[in-house]
């Protein structure tokens, strides 16, 4: 198992901690609680943050959405390097969102559910290029309702961050077919029950 050649800092880092604290689980599956999505190991965070930062400094984004749960840790972490507020959509019915809201149809092909995923109309204007962030990007299904959000609103969108890419499931590299610009801080092209190679 090998990280990527030349990669320094948090990349390296999140390379380095997939395969020494990662789990894989049946259905290509990594659990990564540990660190990213229920245990959050707040310096790496941190550092995770500013590597986000650093890869927009010149794209002049105005606000970081997200989707809950677990991309929160990691789009407030951008959030504060870049100084700059975080939308979270929330999912399904929920008391404390009233009023007109975007929403969209999110299916998980990792729980095998839908998800109707909403944002309030006050937080995103047409005047907003966002920078969307999420922990995982698999069949990239959240990453296309965000995107369906922001573009409902007439906004622009910068690009999308993910700290985990699971390469051979392909959501990634549609979304760069289609123009997007997708930054994986990994990116997992092969996951077998013992084994991940990540592209080089
Ligand atoms: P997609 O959005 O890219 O199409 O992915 P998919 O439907 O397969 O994933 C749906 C949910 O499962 C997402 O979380 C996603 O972050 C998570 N997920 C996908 N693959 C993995 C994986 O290999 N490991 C882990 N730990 N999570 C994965 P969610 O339903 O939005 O739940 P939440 O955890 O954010 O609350």
């Amino acid at each position: 198992m090998q990280t990527r050649k030349g990669w320094s800092g948090p990349l390296k880092k999140m390379e380095e901690k997939i395969l020494k604290e990662g789990k894989i689980l049946p259905g290509g599956v990594l659990k990564v609680g540990n660190f990213l999505n229920q245990q959050i190991d707040t310096p790496f965070m941190k550092e995770i943050g500013e590597e986000i930062a650093k890869m927009y400094k010149d794209d002049e984004v105005t606000k970081i959405l997200t989707i809950e749960a677990s991309g929160i840790p990691i789009a407030v972490s951008a959030g504060f390097a870049m100084n700059l507020p975080v939308v979270y959509a929330k999912k399904n019915k929920s008391s404390n969102i009233s009023g007109d809201v975007y929403s969209v149809m999110v299916h998980s092909f990792t729980h095998g559910n839908n998800n109707n995923v909403m944002v309030g109309k006050e937080y995103i204007s047409p005047d907003d290029k966002i920078l969307i962030v999420d922990d995982f990007l698999a069949h990239g299904s959240a990453l296309y309702g965000l995107i369906d959000i922001v573009e409902q609103a007439g906004a622009k969108v910068a690009g999308c961050v993910a700290a985990v890419e699971k390469g051979f499931q392909l959501g990634g590299d549609k979304l760069r077919k289609e123009g997007y610009r997708i930054d994986s801080l990994a990116i997992i092209e092969e996951m077998t029950d013992s084994e991940i190679r990540f592209r080089k």
